[in-house]
């Protein structure tokens, strides 16, 4: 199925280290790590189209001109906790980044979000922002989580998560048509519970080792 909002990363490397990830045996050290790993990956493909201009630069060599980031830092928006894996790999890649956390967790009954803690750099406006959270599953916290940065009027807005579904896609799309996504893979379908089958499990729980 296509989805017009969302980028597949398509890359062996980002193919293999999610397969890793989504084995049972797989130990939190090294579930940590690839999602680091997958990170980076998909800031690369996320950030593909961030403006540069160029600038006068000396090289051992000769002057040239050479291009540079355009504009202000980016900010990276952790959604807590579980987005705090995919944040660490993507400051590998931008470490100038700025960053931002939103506290939000999954009433069990309802599935709906509840937002507990927001800590994000002031002034977002004419800042490129990046929400992410590895599991796009019903998609209410992305949702939520995009409205209340929308808020401070970014200037651009993107979601980067390792696994998506049907399910979040749709209503991400629904709410926010304007916001990409880019994950490295989108699964078959949501459960009861609001897990994504077949997943990786609670990537929360595999990242920190609670269980
Ligand atoms: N959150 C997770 O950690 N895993 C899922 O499958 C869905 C939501």
């Amino acid at each position: 199925m296509e989805f017009p909002n969302c980028t597949v990363v398509d890359h062996p490397l980002v193919k293999h280290k999610l397969t890793l990830m989504r084995r049972t045996e797989t130990s939190t050290a090294t579930f940590r790590s690839l999602l680091q790993e997958i990170s980076l990956l998909l800031a690369y493909e996320a950030l593909r189209d961030l403006k540069v201009r160029d600038e006068d630069i000396q090289t051992p060599m000769a002057p040239m001109r050479a291009p540079v980031l355009e504009g202000k830092k980016l900010v990276l928006v952790a959604i807590m906790r579980a987005g705090q894996g995919i944040l660490d790999g993507m400051l590998q890649l931008v470490p100038s980044a700025r960053v931002g956390h939103i506290g939000l967790y999954r009433d069990p009954e309802t599935l709906t979000p509840v937002e507990y803690y927001y800590r994000v750099p002031g002034q977002l406006a004419d800042r490129d922002v990046v929400v992410c959270d590895p599991m796009l599953a019903t998609g209410n916290s992305a949702v939520a989580a995009l409205q209340r940065v929308k808020r401070s009027k970014p200037g651009s807005l993107r979601f980067v998560c390792l696994l998506a579904c049907p399910e979040g896609l749709s209503n991400l799309r629904e709410h926010h048509p304007d916001v990409h996504v880019y994950t490295a893979a989108v699964d078959e379908k949501l459960n009861e519970h609001g897990y994504i089958i077949p997943g990786l499990g609670d990537a929360g729980d595999r990242l920190f080792g609670t269980k």
